[in-house]
C-alpha cells in the first residue's frame, strides 16, 4: 500500500486528539468470538494508532481504555481488562520508552491491584522525561470523579472561593498541564460523551464514526484529522472571516 501524507497545514493540526475506542465487543461478536478477543484486536489497533499519532506529528494523544462505571462488566470481562493494561506495560514499555512516549496515567489508581498501580507508576516515572508523544491513558478514568477530586483537592487546599477560575480548575485536573482535546474520536457511531473529559471537551470537535475501534486503521485516521483542518472552531464567538467582513 502507498504510505500515506497528511495533507494538512501545520497550524491545522491538532495538538491533542483524544479517543473513545468503543465497539470491541461488538467487533468480536460479528465474527462469533468473545468479547475479549474484541479487546485484543482493539489493543492490537491501539498500537498502530499510537505509531500512526507520532508519524502525524501530534503531541498529545489520550486513550479511554477504562471508565469508572466499567467495573460493572462481567467479573472475567474487568479481569481481561485489567491484565491488558499489565500485558501492554511489559510488552510495550521499553518501545515506546525508546520512540520517547511519556506514559501518563490518568483515572483513579487506588481500585487496582497494588502490584498494578506500582507497574502503571514505575511506567510513568521511567518515561516522565519523553516529549515526542504524551500519551494519557484514562484507566479507572470518569470525568465526574476527576471533577470531584479536584473540588476536594481545591477545598483542602483552602482556596478561597473567589479565587476559583476556569485555569484553576484546570490545574487541579488529571489532566494538569495537558491542553484541552483540540479533536475527540469516538468509533462504533454512539452518540454520547461517557463521562470522558467532560470538562476539558467543552469546545473539542468530534470526529464520529460507525467504524468498530479494532477496524480504526491510519487511513480513516487521517480522513478524521483531515476533517478537522476544515472546521471553523469559533468558540462560541464569530468566525474571524465573518468578523472582519462586518467590521470592514
Ligand atoms: C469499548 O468497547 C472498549 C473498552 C471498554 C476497552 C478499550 C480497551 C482497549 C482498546 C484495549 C487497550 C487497553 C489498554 C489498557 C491499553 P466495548 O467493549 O464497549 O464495545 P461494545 O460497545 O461493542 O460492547
Amino acid at each position: 500500500m502507498p504510505e500515506m501524507s497528511l495533507n494538512i497545514p501545520a497550524d491545522k493540526l491538532p495538538q491533542h486528539v483524544a479517543i473513545i475506542m468503543d465497539g470491541n465487543g461488538r467487533w468480536a461478536l460479528s465474527r462469533g468470538l468473545p468479547r475479549l478477543a474484541g479487546h485484543k484486536a482493539g489493543t492490537e489497533n491501539l498500537r498502530r494508532v499510537i505509531r500512526a499519532t507520532v508519524e502525524f506529528g501530534v503531541k498529545y494523544l489520550t486513550i479511554y481504555a477504562f471508565s469508572t462505571e466499567n467495573w460493572g462488566r462481567p467479573p472475567e470481562e474487568v479481569k481481561g481488562l485489567m491484565y491488558i493494561l499489565e500485558d501492554v506495560i511489559d510488552r510495550e514499555l521499553a518501545e515506546l520508552h525508546q520512540e520517547g512516549v511519556q506514559l501518563r496515567h490518568i483515572g483513579r489508581l487506588e481500585r487496582l491491584a497494588p502490584a498494578l498501580q506500582e507497574k502503571v507508576l514505575d511506567a510513568v516515572e521511567l518515561t516522565k522525561d519523553n516529549d515526542r508523544l504524551i500519551l494519557n491513558v484514562a484507566f479507572n478514568y470518569g470525568g465526574r470523579a476527576e471533577i470531584v477530586d479536584a473540588i476536594q483537592n481545591i477545598m483542602k487546599d483552602g482556596i478561597a472561593p473567589g479565587d476559583v477560575t476556569d485555569a484553576l480548575v484546570s490545574r487541579y485536573l488529571y489532566t494538569a498541564g495537558v491542553p484541552d482535546p483540540d479533536l475527540i474520536i469516538r468509533t462504533s457511531g454512539e452518540l454520547r460523551v461517557s463521562n470522558f473529559l467532560i470538562w476539558q471537551a467543552a469546545y473539542s470537535e468530534w470526529y464520529v464514526t460507525p467504524t468498530y475501534w479494532p477496524d480504526f486503521d491510519k487511513e480513516e485516521y487521517r480522513r478524521a484529522l483531515e476533517t478537522f483542518a476544515q472546521r471553523d472552531r469559533r468558540y462560541g464567538k464569530v468566525s474571524s472571516n465573518e468578523y472582519e467582513a462586518s467590521n470592514a
